[in-house]
C-alpha cells in the first residue's frame, strides 16, 4: 500500500495538525500543475500587467496560483491568515480568524521560467500564531525566526510534480501519481550529500558581489570539485542541491544589498529543509533560521547546501 500525505499525521507532535494543511498544499499543487500544463491555450502565460509589492512584473500565473493557494488554505479550516509574495499585506481568512496557524507562501517560484517552459515551484512554511485566537491575526504573527517554523516544503512542477516537506521529523518527498490521483512517498528521508554535487548561482552578478566573496568563490571552484548547474528557479536549484549536494547561493550585491530572495517564504522554508536534511543554511554569518524577520517581504542573502561547500563561502 503506497504511503501518502496522510502519513504526515504520524510524524511527531506537529504531524496531526500539519497533515490537513499539507494535504491542502497538495490540492493546490494539483490545481496549479493542471493550470501550467494548458496555460498557453488559455492565454494564461505572460504578464498580468501589474507589479507585486516587490516591484516585479507579475505573471498571470503568479496571480492565479496565489488565488488557488489561498482558497485551498481557507478550505482546510486550520489557517487563520496567509502571507504571500503576491500580496502586500497579510491576508486574514475571516471565517477562520480563530484558527491556530499562519502560512507563508511563494505561490509560483521561478516565474521567469514560465515562458521558456522551464521548471517552477511553490514554496511554503507554517507557523503557529502568537496572538490569542480570540483576536485578529497580525503581520507580527508571521515575523518568527525559522527556529519556530512548524512545517515547510515546496512543490516542484517538473517532468513530474513533487511535494517535498518536513514537519521537523526529516525531509520526505512525495510524487504525484496520475494513476491514483494522489501524492505518494517516493523519496523517504532525503539527506544532503556531504560532498559532491554542484554549485548553483547566477555568476553574471559576481563582479557586483560584496566583500571577499569572489575570492572565496573562486577558491571553492578550485578545491571542491563541483559541477555547475543554475536553472533560475530556487525550487528546482534547491531540489537538485538536496538530492545531489553542493551549494546554492544568492549573495548580496551592489544592486541587491540584502540579496534577492525573500526571508519568510523562500530562505526560511528552504533553510528549514536543508537543516532537517543534514545540510547547512547560512545568511549574514549565522544560520538563516536564526535571522529575526523584520518584515513580510524582507530579503536576505542565502548559502544553502552541503556544509563543506557552504563553509568555503561564508
Ligand atoms: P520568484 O519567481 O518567486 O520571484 O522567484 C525567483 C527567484 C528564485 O526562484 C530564483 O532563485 C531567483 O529568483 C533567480 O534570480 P535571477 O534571475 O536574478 O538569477
Ligand atoms: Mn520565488
Ligand atoms: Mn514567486
Amino acid at each position: 500500500m503506497p504511503i501518502t500525505l496522510n502519513s504526515i499525521a504520524k510524524q511527531g507532535v506537529h504531524g496531526p495538525a500539519m497533515m490537513p494543511i499539507i494535504q491542502g498544499v497538495g490540492r493546490a499543487a494539483t490545481e496549479i500543475a493542471y493550470l501550467l500544463r494548458g496555460a498557453v491555450f488559455r492565454g494564461a502565460l505572460g504578464a498580468a500587467g501589474g507589479e507585486n509589492v516587490q516591484g516585479e512584473q507579475q505573471q498571470k500565473i503568479d496571480v492565479l496560483s496565489d488565488e488557488i493557494f489561498l482558497e485551498e488554505m481557507r478550505a482546510t479550516g486550520f489557517v487563520c491568515a496567509v502571507g504571500s509574495e503576491e500580496q502586500e499585506d497579510l491576508l486574514v481568512i475571516e471565517e477562520y480568524a480563530n484558527a491556530d496557524y499562519l502560512v507563508l507562501v511563494d505561490p509560483l517560484d521561478g516565474s521567469s521560467n514560465l515562458d521558456i517552459d522551464g521548471p517552477v515551484g511553490t514554496i511554503f512554511s507554517v507557523v503557529k500564531r502568537k496572538t490569542a485566537n480570540t483576536e485578529t491575526p497580525l503581520e507580527s504573527d508571521t515575523l518568527q525566526a525559522g527556529r519556530d517554523v512548524i512545517a515547510a516544503g515546496y512543490v516542484l512542477y517538473g517532468p513530474s510534480t513533487m511535494l517535498v516537506c518536513s514537519v521537523g521529523q526529516g525531509v520526505h518527498g512525495f510524487t504525484y501519481n496520475p494513476t491514483s490521483a494522489r501524492f505518494e512517498l517516493s523519496h523517504p528521508d532525503m539527506r544532503v550529500p556531504a560532498s559532491g554535487g554542484y554549485y548553483s548561482v547566477n555568476e553574471a552578478n559576481a563582479d557586483k558581489w560584496l566583500g571577499d566573496l569572489q575570492q572565496k568563490f573562486n577558491a571553492m571552484k578550485q578545491q571542491a570539485g563541483l559541477g555547475m548547474r543554475y536553472v533560475g528557479s530556487m525550487v528546482a536549484d534547491m531540489h537538485r542541491t538536496l538530492l545531489k549536494g553542493g551549494v546554492f547561493l544568492y549573495p548580496a550585491d551592489e544592486k541587491n544589498p540584502n540579496g534577492k530572495l525573500r526571508l519568510l517564504y523562500e530562505a526560511i522554508p528552504m533553510g528549514f529543509l536543508v537543516e532537517q536534511a543534514g545540510g547547512k543554511a547560512m545568511s549574514q554569518g549565522a544560520s538563516v533560521l536564526d535571522v529575526q524577520p523584520q518584515g513580510l517581504h524582507q530579503r536576505v542573502p542565502v548559502y544553502l547546501g552541503s556544509a563543506s561547500a557552504v563553509d568555503m563561502l561564508v
